[in-house]
């Protein structure tokens, strides 16, 4: 059955129960639904970030009831925040100094999904890899086609270039060099020995076991204009199957890419395999793949749901502070999940 098809059949039959089924679908959000569910939205990042983005998420849920909106209204408020360096608005531009920004998302009920790739000037790019998703027989829009796209959908062109973000890019432009003709002011030796990524997972589970999921990224800074990281790549950045659970990626999107890391995770646990013990096996392939730990100078990390709603964390560096970690929410509240670093386990 076609995409197109698939969304209208679901559609149809939302619309008709929803009114009614809303109430009840509040109520359920908050208590186990007695399937061995509990109703979980995750995201890729730590201690403090619950607060920040999944309490908006869950309030959603629990507002409307759909585990989709729940994903996207977290998601956007990293999306909005111009102090993010690595989402959305912000976001670190690329070598050219312009801001290109990948998002994905997925929805397990469907298997739909939709993404952007290098979209400028949208500051919420999730919410137009929805509208792929929903509102075109498509999967993935890049550039000035996902712009015209955007703008078909009423999405205003605003500048996403912070003035924090322009001074970080100019002052690593400068440093780029010593054979060019940019220098630095005195005070300037701002040498960034690695160039951030960033980028989040938003990842939930609802209380019939339904899935849905977003990563959304303003990608690599400094990037060759046009490069496509693992966020917006449907199996890379973010995959999810409705039967099994949801994973997604965030770090270095090449070695994500190739090794297919969130498709990786989904398949792991549906052989059996815990959250946790997926996302290890994910990220060692991506460090066997590189031929040892001796030879990587990178970071990723894996962070999964499964469908009855436990978590997973893994990264192949500790943070400064210890292991990855990734936070959650639940009917009892809050919570931070610590992960696990390669050299921890190995
Ligand atoms: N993981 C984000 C990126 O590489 O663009």
């Amino acid at each position: 059955m076609t995409k197109r098809r698939n969304f209208i059949r679901q559609t149809i039959g939302l619309g008709a129960s929803l009114p009614l089924l809303g109430s009840l679908i509040r109520q359920m959000a908050l208590s186990h639904s007695g399937n061995g569910v509990i109703p979980t939205i995750m995201c890729s990042r730590g201690r403090g970030w619950g607060e920040k983005v999944l309490l908006p998420a869950w309030q959603k849920y629990q507002e409307t009831g759909s585990i989709l909106d729940a994903v996207e209204t977290g998601s956007n408020v990293v999306e909005l925040d111009p102090e993010d360096t690595s989402v959305g608005y912000g976001g670190l531009p690329n070598e050219l100094g312009v801001v290109q920004l990948d998002a994905s998302i997925m929805y397990g009920p469907t298997h739909n999904c939709g993404s952007v790739a290098s979209l400028e000037k949208i500051k919420t790019p999730c919410s137009v890899a929805r509208l792929v998703m929903e509102r075109t027989d498509h999967v993935m829009l890049v550039g000035p086609g996902a712009l015209a796209f955007a703008k078909m959908h009423g999405f205003r062109e605003e500048n996403l270039l912070t003035d924090r973000a322009r001074r970080i890019w100019l002052r690593w432009k400068e440093n780029l060099s010593s054979n060019d003709d940019y220098l630095p002011p005195e005070d300037g030796n701002y040498g960034l020995k690695k160039r951030p990524g960033g980028t989040i997972n938003v990842l939930g589970v609802d209380a019939n076991g339904d899935i849905a999921g977003i990563t959304t990224t303003s990608g690599l800074f400094g990037k060759i204009p046009g490069r496509i990281g693992d966020s917006p790549i449907i199996g890379a950045g973010l995959y999810l199957d409705n039967e099994v659970g949801a994973a997604g990626g965030t770090g270095r999107g090449e070695e994500v890419i190739r090794t297919c890391a969130s498709f990786l995770v989904i398949e792991k646990m549906r052989s059996g395999m815990t959250p946790q013990k997926a996302c290890e096996a994910a990220i060692k392939r991506i460090i066997d793949i590189n031929g040892g730990l001796d030879r990587v100078d990178f970071n990723d990390k894996m962070v999964a749901i499964s469908k009855d709603g436990e978590v997973g964390c893994a990264s192949i560096m500790g943070s400064k502070d210890g292991p990855p970690e990734a936070c959650y929410i639940n009917e009892s509240g809050i919570h931070v999940k610590a992960g696990r670093y390669y050299k921890e386990w190995s």
